[in-house]
């Protein structure tokens, strides 16, 4: 497929896009001197120039570099004020450096970081998170991504079973299990992946999203330990479940005897108690992480009494040893600090109670603003989460979803964006609103991508 041909280009010009793209690169470039500097330093001893090699993929020509973040906003090293829609793609959905959170952490900070012993922060955050959440028990990671990786190995452990259930096109971190594909309707490993020595299809069933019928008949072979899944997929650009699925889907699960564990990690911007919560999901296990510190490295994970009984006796049952789940730096002092800061004071109904009306309002914006130009995408909101998609329905599975990706055009628009003083997360086009974003800041958002639009769109739809 050539460039003008692809679906997702069309009513754009695209000769005139990369007209416009060389200019933003240049205007980027003399706009962020500090940053060049900055990063041809770092190019010197940090392997691809950054801390981690993703921070290359914002799309920039060079690396972005940071001095400051507070609230909805970003200040770069060169001193401009950036509003932030990324917002650390959710590890600060509830804005930079909360106040309760700061005041926490610097409570905290003469105090010790990790002893490997719990405060009285422990108790209290694991009432909050089952109050909130409906889940009893709680246990701790540095990441999402371990979090995952933890709640799975209990859930293997716990029911015997081997196979984890996902979705095509799924993301839950970097836990490996989970990048097996569809491709033409067979597993795959995605090829993309380094240093991946064992067959992931061996124990990883993948299926598409909202197909009732191949859940039912991935979960009649038996062996299905548990179905690990966002209640919204949001990794391939946002997928909804249809009207019922979730319903539909919970029952086939439980009658198959597998779990169901919710990543709450990204539908958390639905509300205070997430997606599943606000849709009458009774998952067996969930997992958290991005937000829940305030944007401090860590994450958790919730069971039923059912499953933590299972859990309890598997280790009971297990040789001593190492069980393979957990980190030195887990539950530290600090992270629990910050949790706790986190869900009595920043994580609240008010919180979200702006972040919604605002996330609604960017939406309708951007939907305004695709109709205003003719262009065939679409916008989906979820709570604080909105997306605008390159095809002119919302997709129903990861499939759909990634035939509408278009990483080139992604990379245009968020540059364009950027160099109007907004960020964009770099994946995709996801757009978050925190507690302290304020109207002005979302009409900034919508002139901007008006501007952008409108400088690479096909002459005869100008
Ligand atoms: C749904 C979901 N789960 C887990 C993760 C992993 O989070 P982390 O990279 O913080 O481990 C992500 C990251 O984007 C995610 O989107």
């Amino acid at each position: 497929m050539n460039a003008t041909s692809s679906p997702s280009r069309s009513g754009l010009d695209w000769a005139r896009a990369q007209a416009f793209l060389a200019r933003e690169r240049a205007s980027f470039a003399r706009a962020n001197p500090r940053s060049a500097e900055l990063a041809a330093q770092a190019r010197q001893h940090l392997l691809f120039g950054v801390p981690l090699h993703w921070m290359n993929d914002w799309g920039t020509p060079f690396a972005l570099h940071v001095d400051s973040a507070q609230g909805a906003l970003v200040i770069d090293a060169d001193g401009h004020t950036l509003v932030d829609f990324c917002l650390g793609d959710t590890g600060a959905m509830l804005g930079h450096a909360p106040a309760p959170v700061a005041a926490a952490l610097v409570r905290q900070a003469t105090r010790g970081y990790t002893t490997m012993l719990a405060t009285a922060d422990a108790a209290a955050v694991g009432q909050a998170l089952s109050e909130r959440f409906g889940l009893p028990f709680w246990q701790f990671a540095l990441s999402a991504t371990d979090a995952n990786r933890y709640i799975v190995r209990w859930i293997r452990a716990a029911t015997g079973r081997q196979k984890l259930l996902v979705f095509n096109g799924c993301y839950h971190g970097t836990i490996e299990d989970v990048f097996v594909d569809l491709v033409n309707g067979q597993p795959a490993q995605r090829d993309s992946l380094l240093g991946q020595v064992h067959d992931l299809t061996e124990h990883t069933v993948v299926i598409e999203f909202n197909d009732l019928p191949a859940l039912e008949a991935a979960l009649k072979q038996g062996d299905v330990a548990c179905v690990l899944a966002e209640p919204v997929m949001t990794n391939i650009g946002m997928v909804l479940p249809e009207p019922g699925y979730w319903q539909a889907a919970q029952v086939l699960i439980q009658q198959h005897g597998a779990l169901l564990v919710m990543d709450e990690t990204h539908t958390i911007s639905t509300g205070p108690g997430g997606y599943a919560r606000a849709h009458g999901i009774e998952a067996d296990a969930l997992v958290l992480g991005k937000p829940v510190g305030g944007g401090v490295p860590c994450a958790v994970y919730g069971m039923s009494a059912r499953l933590a009984e299972r859990a309890v006796k598997a280790k009971q049952d297990a040789p001593p040893g190492h069980s393979g789940i957990g980190t030195t730096l887990t539950g530290n002092m600090l992270a629990m600090a910050a949790m706790r800061a986190t869900l009595a004071e920043v994580m609240t109904p008010a919180a979200y109670e702006h972040m919604l009306a605002l996330s609604a309002r960017l939406a309708d914006g951007i939907r305004q603003t695709l109709a205003r130009h003719a262009l065939p995408w679409c916008v989906t909101q979820m709570g604080a989460r909105t997306e605008f998609q390159f095809c002119p329905q919302a997709p129903r599975n990861g499939s759909e979803a990634g035939h509408a990706l278009d990483g080139e055009l992604e990379h245009l628009i968020h540059l364009g964006l950027l160099n109007r003083g907004v960020m964009i997360t770099p994946f995709h086009n996801m757009m978050l609103v925190c507690p302290q974003t304020t109207v002005a800041q979302v009409e900034q958002l919508l002139t901007a991508l008006d501007e952008v639009i409108s400088q690479i769109k096909a002459p005869a739809s100008r």
